[in-house]
């Protein structure tokens, strides 16, 4: 029996697969490397589309495919402003049709990246699973429409599901990282100062009601990420209901304190330039993450941000063109 994998070769993913291949699962990767990298992926790979019902039929029964880890999808909230659509067809309604494909091969469970941004601008903060989800961006939408869909998928077919709702990925493995084109996320840009490739960093907003008026997130190692995966997984294969489920560190540091971070990690200094609000961001996001721990057994074991910070640094170092194919 394998574990398919959608999106494996992208930032998450491609750690996922690490974290799955190191936990004894035999591993399959389906990407259509549009944001991902081949290289990231040292498994089984099929280069293709989710929503592929015809190559999703062929793997199953090639590889046995028993579980899913859907990653695949587009990840830029800025873009999906810009261009809903491409975000409702590619993350909502392939997503729909992998389903679809996969209840018909007789797969029962789906661990779904699902994130933050399905609670839309927080009423109160840590954000338990309980919050009202209003998501304020057609990406938070995109996604919380397949959390939904899901919901539907197990009452109609028993196809059970653990919607992990990832707060802001972060940090790297010695040998995966990030490398997003564009890259929009924070540590990374942060870092492209010290590496070189900028000549300072734009701090959107320094009038928010936070403690340094900058925004407030919840960053959390995507080793750990991976780690609840591979819980996930476990969880639902021994019998677990379906859950949705926060990760995130249950701490949160502000744009200021990043890059404070990245120049005690970098020995070096990283001008901010300040730029007006960007339109649906939250001031602060932080997640309440206790419920992964009661159903998956699941804690952070790297929250130190300066780890995260550290981790990526090395990784950047050590890939200063990230993987090579951009
Ligand atoms: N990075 C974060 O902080 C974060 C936070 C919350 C949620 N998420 C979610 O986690 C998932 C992974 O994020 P990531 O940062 O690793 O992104 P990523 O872009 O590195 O990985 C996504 C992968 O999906 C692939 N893909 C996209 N559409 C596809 C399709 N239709 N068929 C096949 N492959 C397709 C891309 O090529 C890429 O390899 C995404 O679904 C994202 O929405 C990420």
């Amino acid at each position: 029996m394998s574990v398919l994998v959608t999106g494996g070769a992208g930032y998450i993913g491609s750690v996922t697969v690490e974290a799955l291949r190191e936990a004894g699962e035999s591993v399959v990767v389906l990407d259509d490397l549009s944001g991902g990298h081949r290289a990231a992926v040292d498994v089984p790979f099929y280069l293709g589309d989710a929503g592929d019902a015809g190559l999703l039929r062929s793997i199953a029964a090639e590889h046995r495919v028993s579980q899913v880890i859907h990653f695949a999808g587009f990840i830029s909230v800025p873009e999906s402003a810009r261009d809903p659509l491409r975000y409702f067809a590619n993350n909502t309604a392939k997503a729909t049709a992998m389903l679809s494909t996969l209840q018909e091969v007789g797969v029962r469970n789906v661990v779904f990246s699902s994130t933050a941004a399905v609670y839309g601008e927080p009423e109160q903060t840590p954000i338990s699973e309980e919050h009202p989800k209003r998501p304020s961006n057609p990406y938070g939408l995109s996604k919380y429409f397949v959390e939904q869909i899901l919901d539907w998928a197990d009452a109609a077919y028993g196809v059970t599901h653990a919607a992990l709702r990832y707060f802001n990925a972060s940090g790297a493995t010695a040998t995966r990282g990030e490398d997003h084109h564009p890259e929009t996320h924070l540590i990374p840009l942060v870092l492209q100062v010290p590496l070189g490739r900028r000549a300072r960093v734009s701090v959107y907003g320094a009038d928010y009601p936070t403690p340094d008026g900058t925004c407030v997130r919840d960053y959390i190692h995507v080793a750990d990420l991976a780690d609840a995966h591979v819980r996930a997984l476990r969880y639902l294969r021994d019998g677990g209901p379906s859950r949705k489920i926060n990760l995130g560190n249950g701490r949160g540091f502000s744009v200021r304190e990043i890059v404070s971070a990245a120049e005690r990690v970098t020995g070096k200094s990283i001008p901010v330039q300040g730029e007006p609000r960007r339109e649906g961001d939250p001031s602060a996001l932080v997640a309440d993450a206790r419920l992964a721990g009661e159903v998956l057994g699941w804690r952070p074991r790297r929250p130190a941000v300066e780890d995260i910070v550290q981790s990526a640094w090395d990784w950047h170092r050590s890939h200063p063109n990230g993987y090579g194919d951009r």
